[in-house]
């Protein structure tokens, strides 16, 4: 281990994290009675400019008036480019604070994005005498938010997570692809021609690349990396197989932006029972170890040692996570 240890975020389930539009009032209901982990009310980039104010007071609304204690609550801001952003903060920070789990940033640039928010928060939290303190999540989505990703979620104690925002990454990048999220045909490799003079062409993943950068600075910081949206909500094998692809990279979960992809994103990101008995085997096999003076053991014909305990650790630790959601 190095001499720098990392602390870790509170543990919150954050498998799916549901999108839902603050200008309409219908969708805030149903999003509270969701199975989504976290929901994020939005005022940035689902709401249009003329309903932005509206979208503000429905939110306030909804964070009163709902009751979101089974529920982990986020509202995303407006950018810090906007005239909307400080008004967003001020007017729901101030008028309903106390029910908000976290502030969702999007376009975060600099570490210095962060501690203004910050700043602006910690004041009316201690004006207002909230009790809880709202925690960030930051979404990547810029060539600049990437390239500062590491400063960013180093910025603030208040820092929770880490999410790759695809849409706005390729525009920002201008990667050439007009789809919103998941791979792109022109992302691929051709095989040399077999001897019939056959070649195959290998799909890959544009996005291994940005998401992998992200996972490392999350967890360096002790944070959550989270997938973030796939638009084509009538493709649930494409929005599977992108959620497991982000899963094995090391993300915690995965944007639902329909309800229909919300059980999607808690499937593919809840350890199957298979993973979890695999886990258990692994830590009874390396207890008997250390007993007998052992740094490393064969389990099922293969090596495993003391980084075996942890990775089984994580997965053990997310099933329990998992089962206390149903007492
Ligand atoms: C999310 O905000 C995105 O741009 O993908
Ligand atoms: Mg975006």
């Amino acid at each position: 281990m190095s001499f720098t240890v990392i602390e870790q975020v509170p543990a919150r389930l954050n498998r799916s994290e549901l999108a839902v539009p603050g200008s309409n009032p219908v969708f805030l209901e149903k999003a509270q009675k969701s199975n989504a982990d976290i929901v994020f009310l939005d005022l940035e980039d689902a709401v249009a400019p003329d309903d932005k104010v509206q979208a503000r007071k429905n939110i306030i609304e909804a964070l009163n008036d709902l009751d979101w204690s089974a529920k982990t609550v986020s509202v995303r801001i407006n950018g810090l480019d906007t005239h909307y952003m400080y008004r967003d903060v001020i007017d729901i920070v101030e008028q309903a604070g106390q029910h908000l789990d976290l502030i969702m940033i999007p376009k975060a640039g600099t570490a210095c994005d962060i501690y203004a928010l910050d700043m602006l928060v910690t004041q009316i939290e201690a004006a207002k005498g909230h009790p809880n303190r709202i925690g960030f999540e930051m979404i990547i989505e810029t060539a600049l938010g990437m390239q500062n990703v590491n400063e960013i979620a180093a910025a603030s104690p208040r820092n929770e997570s880490l999410h790759f925002g695809v849409a706005d990454y390729a525009a920002s990048t201008k990667a050439r692809t007009t789809g919103i999220g998941g791979p792109n045909e022109d992302y691929h490799v051709l095989t040399d021609k077999d001897d019939a003079g056959n070649r195959q062409v290998h799909w890959g993943d544009m996005w291994h690349y940005p998401i992998t950068q992200m996972v490392i600075a999350a967890r360096a910081n002790g944070l959550r990396p989270i997938d973030g949206p796939f638009g084509d909500f009538s493709d649930a094998e494409g929005y599977l197989a992108q959620a497991k692809r982000a899963a094995t990279l090391g993300c915690e979960g995965k944007w639902a932006i329909h309800p229909s992809q919300i059980e999607l994103a808690n499937q593919a990101f809840s350890p199957s029972e298979k993973e979890i008995t695999k886990a258990t085997r692994i830590l009874e096999a390396m207890e008997q170890a250390q007993k007998e003076g052992k740094g490393a053991v064969a389990l099922d014909g293969r090596l495993i040692d003391i980084a075996s305990i942890k990775q089984a650790e994580v997965m053990v630790a997310a099933a329990k996570q998992i089962a206390a959601l149903d007492k």
